[in-house]
Formats: structure tokens, sequence, C-alpha cells
């Protein structure tokens, strides 16, 4: 059964160092989370398995890690400085402010008046300033998409790569939107991580392509154990559609808080490289771009027939790390009762999303021979280069077991004084809590045939 509430993810993320508010010795930063031990490998295993399914199992798609504070010119160009906004209203009554769009029955969220301004847009993006002198020319943003990199750095890597249509460019990392009312934990917050594949195709193609990425996408969210039932796609409407976009598929999944958007699928037409490129005139652009008089650089492919320099369309799959985390959490996340009517909580990680990997546990918390022993087994395991492996030296085997049940690692090695005499060692099964003796020699294999697959 899935989470019950967001509480009880919340209170598990901060139970056992997942995830905790930023700066909270301070009383925190509204909408801004700090990942914890535990956290952080996850995240890191989710972004590792979406990097080896987006670049390292395909040829056609080259990665990227560009700089997060983004020339203005930039989101001018993209049409952020003019359109990346959200609708703000105040209420009148309790001076609070919130988004237009999330309001019910035109009533305040907080106090419940119908005493509101006007809706007027609100820029998201943050802004800062370069250098020492802080003027009204010397700012720069936070990028509020790390897509804009990548448009940026089209040449750079066609011309490095000798790439041609179809090909991507991919790239993990921070963006920044000043959001009116974060919420949710981390499903809405100022400070996130994306996952950004855009893909460059030839105008005419791009229909089949969008479909081609909306089925991987999905396939590769069920392989992080998010089940298929839970995820809707959402043909957005026309009049939601970003500036840039002809369609846009948004994967919404039931999240604790209610079903909304994990990962948008765009096609983006040739309104980027289209708006970033030099010489516009010359090139067949069709969407509607804003003139360029700062670019230096021709962002289209030589058609090598017809010798034409063509601006590709772009298809692209947008997703939220942060976003992605918490729907894992959701998915993985149980409460059982046991048979003695005892009750425990189980992370159901898929293993290669779990922090750690394994937990080696010596019966006798004082034992030097045991101990040492189970140390050696842990630097063993540890240099297959799996992930995480930890020496769990609590002297408690139960509690040591319901830890790394609600922490979701796949499977707990106990070496006790049998271990010293045959070389076995009990190996529990997360899941099934099944255990079963297995050869120290063996451990190696059992690891790799459950992480590698
Ligand atoms: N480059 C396209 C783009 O940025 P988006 O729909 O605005 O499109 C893509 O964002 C994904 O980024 C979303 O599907 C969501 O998973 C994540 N995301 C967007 N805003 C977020 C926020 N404030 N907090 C957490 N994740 C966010």
């Amino acid at each position: 059964m899935p989470a019950q509430s967001m509480e009880q993810l919340v209170s598990l993320c901060k139970r056992r160092g997942f995830i905790f508010q930023t700066n909270e010795i301070y009383g925190g930063l509204q909408g801004v989370y700090d990942y914890g031990p535990l956290g952080v490998e996850l995240k890191e295993n989710l972004k590792r398995s979406w990097w080896a399914a987006m670049v390292y199992s395909r040829d056609d798609v080259e990665g990227l890690d560009a700089s997060i504070l983004t020339n203005k010119k930039v989101l001018k160009y993209s049409g952020h400085e003019d359109t990346f906004t959200d609708p703000l209203v105040d209420c009148k009554d309790c001076n609070n402010r919130m988004r237009a769009d999330h309001l019910k029955d035109s009533k305040c969220l907080h106090c419940g008046s119908t005493n509101l301004t006007e809706p007027r847009p609100f820029n998201l993006m943050f802004k800062t300033n370069i250098g020492p002198v802080a003027d009204d020319e010397s700012y720069a943003y936070l990028r509020p998409e790390t897509a804009q990199q990548i448009f940026t750095n089209f040449k750079n890597v066609v011309d490095s790569t000798s790439k041609s249509i179809p090909f991507g460019i991919a790239q993990i990392g921070k963006a920044f939107r000043n959001e009116i009312t974060p919420r949710n934990f981390i499903f809405r917050v100022r400070e996130f991580e994306q996952m950004e594949l855009e893909f460059f195709v030839k105008k005419g193609e791009d229909e089949d392509w969008h479909k081609y990425w909306i089925e991987e996408r999905i396939n590769w969210w069920v392989q992080q154990g998010v089940n298929k039932e839970k995820i809707e796609i959402l043909n957005v409407p026309q009049e939601e559609l970003s500036h840039y976009s002809k369609a846009t598929i948004d994967l919404m999944y039931e999240f604790p808080h209610g079903v909304e958007e994990l990962e948008g699928i765009a096609n983006r037409t040739d309104f980027d490289l289209g708006s970033h490129s030099k010489n516009q005139q010359d090139l067949d652009i069709e969407a509607d771009v804003l003139k360029n008089k700062d670019s230096n650089a021709r962002l289209a492919i030589q058609n090598i027939d017809s010798k034409e320099w063509e601006v590709p369309y772009v298809i692209e799959p947008s997703a939220g790390v942060d976003r992605g985390v918490l729907a894992i959490l959701n998915e993985s996340y149980k409460e059982e009762t046991l048979e003695n009517g005892k009750n425990r909580v189980v992370l159901a990680l898929k293993p290669h999303l779990s922090p750690i990997k394994a937990a080696v546990i010596p019966i006798k918390k004082n034992d030097s021979t045991i101990v040492d022993f189970s140390k050696q087994i842990k630097d063993n395991l540890q240099k297959l280069g799996l992930g995480r492996v930890v020496l769990e030296n609590t002297g408690n085997i139960g509690k040591s077991y319901r830890k790394h049940d609600e922490i979701g690692t796949p499977i707990c090695i106990t070496i006790d004084f049998d271990t010293l005499e045959d070389s076995t060692v009990t190996v529990r099964d997360r899941d099934s809590m099944e255990q079963k003796r297995v050869k120290v020699e063996n451990l190696d294999d059992l690891l790799k045939n459950l992480l590698v697959k």
C-alpha cells in the first residue's frame, strides 16, 4: 500500500536523514530543502539511473554540465524576461500573497476573504549581481531551467562531437524559481534539480519523436518503481502551453497531496535555436521569435543534400529530480503488520536506488574477531563499486533490521560465530524477511545479481 500521507514521508525523511528543512536552526528558508546522508545517495542514484538511460545506453546523446549563472541576454531572447510569470494576487484583508490559479472559489487561501487584488504577472526568475559594482546593468540570472544553457552550447557540442540530427544533449542540474507559494514538501520548491534532454530533430519528424520520448520516459519511471497506473498522461491544453511549445504532454503522478506534474515532454519546435541564432533572416524559422541582435552563432545544421542551413526542432523531456525522489519515496513506503502483531515500516526501493546496498552486521558488538571479519566483508563488498555498503555495529540485530527496512537497504548480512567455523553468513531479504545461509565467497555475486541487471 502506498504512503497514506505526506506527513509520514516527511517524518521518515527527517527521522532517518533523507531530507531536512534548510537552515532550520535559524528558522529555515521557505521552499528550500537539504538532502541528508541518505537523501544524497537516493538522489544521486536516481540521477545516475537517468544518465545511464539517457546518455550511456545511447549513441545519439551527449552530456553537458553548464553554469547556473546566466547572461541576461539568454533569458531575454528565450522569452523568460517577458513571459516566465505566474499570476499573483494579494489579499487586502490578511495581506497574504498567492497564485491566482491556486485560489479555490476565488477566495483567499489563508482567511477565506474575497477582497483580493486583480491578478498581475510576477516574474519567477532570481536575479543576482555580477562583479564588484552592483548597478542596474550588472545583473545576471540564476537559470530557471537547465535547458537554455543547452541551447546556447548547441554549436559547441555539434562542432566538438560532429553530431548530426537526430541527436540530443542531456543535462542534470539546479534550477531556481521564486515560486509565489512553495509547498507540499519537496514538490514545489524555489531551488530544485532538473534532468533535461533537448533532442534535436528534423522538422516534420518532430511529432513522431515526441511520441517516442513520451513512451521512453514512462518506461523509465516504471523501471524506477513508479506504478504505471499512477501516471496519467495530460495533453496540456493549447491556452496553457508555455510560450515555446507547440504541444506538451505532462506525466501526472498521484502524489500524496494530489495528482500533479512529475515530468513534462514538450515539442519546442525551432523556437529555442531560432531565438538564439544570428542571421535569423537567412534561416527558415517557423516559430515567432524575437529579432536577435546579439548572438554571434548560427544555431543550425547544414543539410548534406540541399546544402541549406536548417534550424532543428527540439523535443524536450524535462523531469524534476526532487519530484522524482518524492514519487519514489511515496511508491516504496509501506507499513506492514507482521505475524507477531508488530508493525514495521519498509521502504521497498528498487535496489539500484537504495541509499545503502547492504548492511554488514556483527552479531556481537564487542567481539573483535567477529567485528574484524565483518569489516573485511564490508570492505570487499564496497570495493565492487556498486554503491554504499555499511558496517552496522550496534549489537542489536532486531533494531538493525528495522532500521535498514525503513531506509530501504535490500539485504542485511549477519556475521555470527558459525561464520568463523564454516565461512557462511546469514543474508536477510528486506522485502520477504527471509533468511538464508550463504557462503562468504558467494556474497560478491549475490550483490552483483541484485544490482547489475
Ligand atoms: N525546460 C522545461 C521546463 O523547465 P517545467 O514544466 O517548467 O519545464 C520541468 O519544469 C520539470 O521541473 C517539472 O515537470 C517538475 O518536475 C520540475 N519543476 C518545475 N518547477 C519546480 C519546482 N518549483 N519545484 C520542484 N520541481 C519543479
